[in-house]
């Protein structure tokens, strides 16, 4: 008998629940998968199924930091990169590498929920610096620089989860000088650096690794699949170093090694370039769709700007809307969301929610958005009176 598959977050049977930031089954590559699994076995020697190395198979940061520097706009060597988990462990690993509790985090406000929890996890203080529109606002993180003195900044300067804002290249410049100055660590989650739906973002923090105190974090997890658990960090020697130098790297190796066997394959093969190809057109269509059926449904009722990537709009509310009350209507027409306060470190945005269109075709899109709308004209009489 097979069973259903699941995972943390599924939406109920029946609902189309935008708090999902995970691919619909239709963009998840099985096929590409299988064959480069299958050309791997065909070829492979035994002694890839030893430890490897610590920083990653070589061949795999070769095909990677070509496949970047591309793709990416992010000249990488083989020597800057090394493999990771994904960004939630990499992340994890970063605050246990140069972190002690007790020490200080810089985050965006409104930043992506789960990332708190790591920084709680390891004891840290967390002071926000708001966004702007622009991504994070560079004078109250200067304003915040003068007060404390973090060990690590948090930003995700490509399509702000929840957000979707971007950080221009000149605040990239002035962050990276400031990480110099003030002796912090930027970790840049560039998640979805490589998912815009038009033009490309700035160049990633990868390619100023030489320039300051900079952990360029990257997944697969965005751009083939999340189950992988794939991920690299791009950086300077000196903090490779410190990276490398790890007692889990010394006794285990590598954190994926047998994975990035297969995707080298996928690389190698030319067939990762066209998959995000598709994922970018896709992605753009269902953001299309969801800004299309927003002003049908929601005009009047919030408001928000059209995403330029990722896969997140940000939509917020009258100023003394409490969102969060507004999930029982939704669940009522057989839809969701994420709450703002999710997002912010210190309960607020509570008139702000966020919808991702990753987990659901064009027609559903339009389907839930219409049961949003009619969730919250409801519920407009009371939570907006
Ligand atoms: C901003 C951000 N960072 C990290 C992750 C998780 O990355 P990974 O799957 O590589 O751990 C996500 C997934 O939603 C995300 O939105």
């Amino acid at each position: 008998m097979s069973m259903a598959v699941t995972f943390d977050g599924a939406p109920e049977q029946g609902t189309i629940n935008f708090s999902v930031g995970q691919p619909s089954a239709d963009l998840l590559p099985l096929a590409l998968l299988r064959g480069a699994s299958e050309r791997f076995f065909a070829s492979a020697q035994p002694l890839e199924l030893n430890y490897g190395e610590r920083q990653g198979d070589p061949r795999f940061r070769a095909a990677l930091a070509a496949f970047l520097s591309e793709k990416g706009g992010s000249p990488g060597s083989t020597q800057s990169l090394m493999l990771t988990a994904g960004i939630s462990q990499a992340l994890d690993f970063v605050c246990s590498r140069f972190t002690r509790p007790g020490d200080t985090v810089f985050v965006e406000e409104p930043s992506y929920p789960y990332s708190f929890q790591i920084f709680r996890d390891h004891g840290l203080k967390i002071v926000d610096i708001p966004l702007d529109g622009n991504g994070m606002d560079m004078e109250q993180c200067e304003r915040k620089l003068a007060e404390h003195r973090p060990k690590l900044l948090y930003t995700i300067p490509a399509y702000n989860n929840p957000t979707g804002q971007t950080l221009s290249r000149e605040r990239r410049e002035r962050l990276v000088a400031l990480s110099r100055k003030h002796g912090f660590i930027i970790a840049a989650d560039e998640v979805y650096q490589l998912l815009h739906h038009g033009t490309p973002p700035p160049a990633s923090f990868g390619t100023m690794a030489g320039h300051g105190n900079v952990l360029s974090l990257g997944s697969f997890s965005k751009i083939l699949a999340p189950g992988l658990r794939l991920g690299w960090i791009q950086t300077n020697a000196e903090l490779m170093g410190i990276l490398t130098a790890s007692g889990v790297l010394v006794s285990g190796g590598n954190f994926n090694h047998f994975t990035s066997h297969v995707v080298r394959q996928l690389i190698e093969n030319g067939e990762l370039a066209p998959f995000v190809a598709h994922l970018r057109s896709s992605y753009a269509a269902r953001a299309e769709a969801m800004d299309t059926a927003l002003h049908t449904h929601l005009d009047g009722i919030a408001t928000w700007q059209k995403p330029q990537g990722g896969y997140f709009f940000w939509l917020k509310l009258p100023a003394d809307t409490d969102a969060e009350g507004l999930q029982a209507a939704a669940r009522a027409t057989g839809t969701g969301f994420l709450s703002g306060t999710a997002c912010s470190t210190a309960g607020g945005l509570k008139n702000h929610l966020r919808l991702s269109f990753a987990h659901y075709k064009v027609p559903d899109i339009h389907d839930g958005i219409g049961r949003l709308g009619r969730a919250l004209r409801a519920a407009q009489g009371k939570a907006f009176a």
